[in-house]
């Protein structure tokens, strides 16, 4: 995730989640971003200014009378040259605060000073009962009336021993919300529907046949598409992946399982992105018993062909821009362009599978009505943003 060259302020206010801010404040820097960090006292409680200097690389702010600042104008002098100030973990006060235009500490002072142009997000933590209050919840609503964007919070078990929402989000989600809320809204207001990852055709109920996609360019886009501002369904088969923030997913196994969920979803969709590599036969009697060992027999499978959930798709009387995915091992050019035009679909990804499969990085070749463009190498993430962007240029 790049946030090369912007410029982040990140507010720390009281709770036990001060802890995951830390992690959070090294994966800003480790992805670019200049951070300045500012903590309420009671943050101070939870983590020192000390642990985040040194993570963040500057001085932290912590006095609305810091001496440090010639002019005395921190408040005015940290919020101007923001692209964005994000408050995680937001305490319910804070974000009492917030809604009240309370000036009486250094982070809310430059909150409320911040020019229009610098956006504000927040990420609540608290304890699920300090959550769930009228109190809390019509501080949310305001928030977001006001135009300040909530990430999370998340449901689970709570520092307190107590489950339920309130937590704050993991800092790897922040910093995806973030490096999302930064990408153009090119999809903004279209439905994608992805399929990713592998299928599973079970032979016996512990074995079955499967391959070696791990879902990651799948699961890339995924996030790729909800960033550009889409509401995104993906369609997963079995993967070791986190469902990206904000992505709707429904986990299937089989090719038919997959077949059936995006029949069922696919009436509503601006666009199909068909990554999953979804296995081509499947074991025509499943075993209900685990098949047992027999001295000197091996077991020998029948196969039944899978429904094409790509071709079915592309047949239909009005279709969404579909998008196909082609795993060659050889001659990718002619492959490419001949599995296009077999598929009846407006655009084709192209790449050798065994150098893909379970990798970071990717080197792919899109083919379209004009021919074909090769990409250089790079990472899937990256990959990612560069394929919504060609395909929201041609929707
Ligand atoms: N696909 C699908 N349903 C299937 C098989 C494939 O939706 N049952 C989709 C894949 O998600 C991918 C594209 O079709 O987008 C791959 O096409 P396919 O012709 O299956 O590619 P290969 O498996 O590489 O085919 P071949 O073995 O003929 O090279």
């Amino acid at each position: 995730m790049n946030l090369a060259g912007k410029k982040i302020v990140l507010g720390l206010t009281g709770g036990i989640a001060c802890y995951k801010a830390a992690e959070f404040a090294r994966a800003l820097v480790k992805a670019g971003a200049s951070v300045q960090v500012v903590m309420t006292e009671a943050a101070r409680h939870f983590i020192t200014p000390v642990t985040m200097q040194a993570l963040s690389g500057h001085t932290v702010f912590t006095d609305q009378w810091d001496n440090r600042v010639s002019n005395n104008m921190a408040h005015i002098d940290l919020s101007r040259d923001a692209d964005a100030i994000i408050i995680a973990p937001c305490s319910a006060d804070f974000m009492r605060k917030l809604v009240h235009g309370a000036a009486d500490d250094l982070l809310s002072t430059l909150c409320l000073a911040r020019p229009h142009a610098v956006p504000l997000l927040v990420a609540p933590a608290m304890n699920v009962e300090m959550w769930d209050k009228p109190a809390t919840q019509r501080n949310v609503a305001q928030l977001k009336s006001d135009g300040i964007t909530l990430l999370g919070p998340a449901s689970g078990d709570q520092a307190c021993g107590e489950t339920g929402l309130g937590r704050m989000l993991e800092p790897e989600q922040l910093l995806e919300a973030l490096t999302g809320f930064f990408q153009p809204k090119l999809l903004s207001g279209k439905r994608v529907l992805i399929t990713a990852g592998p299928t599973f055709e079970p032979i016996d109920p512990v074995r079955g046949v499967t391959n070696l996609s791990s879902g990651k360019m799948g699961y890339a886009l995924a996030r790729a598409a909800h960033a550009a501002g889409a509401h995104v369904t993906l369609v997963s088969g079995p993967t070791a992946l986190a469902v990206p923030l904000g992505v709707t997913c429904i986990p299937v196994m089989t090719a038919r399982e997959m077949h059936e969920a995006v029949m069922s979803h696919i009436g509503e969709q601006s666009v199909l992105i068909a990554v999953a590599a979804v296995a081509d036969w499947r074991v025509a009697e499943v075993s209900t018993q685990k098949i047992k060992k027999q001295a000197g027999a091996t077991p020998s499978l029948q196969f039944e062909t899978n429904p094409d959930i790509l071709a079915s798709v592309a047949a239909l009387p009005s279709p969404p821009f579909c998008v196909g995915f082609a795993a060659e091992s050889d001659d990718l050019l002619a492959h490419g362009a001949a599995k296009r035009e077999r598929k009846n679909i407006p655009l084709l990804v192209g790449n050798i599978g065994h150098q893909t499969f379970g990798k970071d990085d990717n080197e792919i070749v899109l083919f379209d009505a004009n021919g074909h463009q090769a990409l250089p190498r790079a990472s899937k993430d990256k990959l990612a943003v560069t394929l919504i962007a060609e395909i929201a240029r041609r929707l």
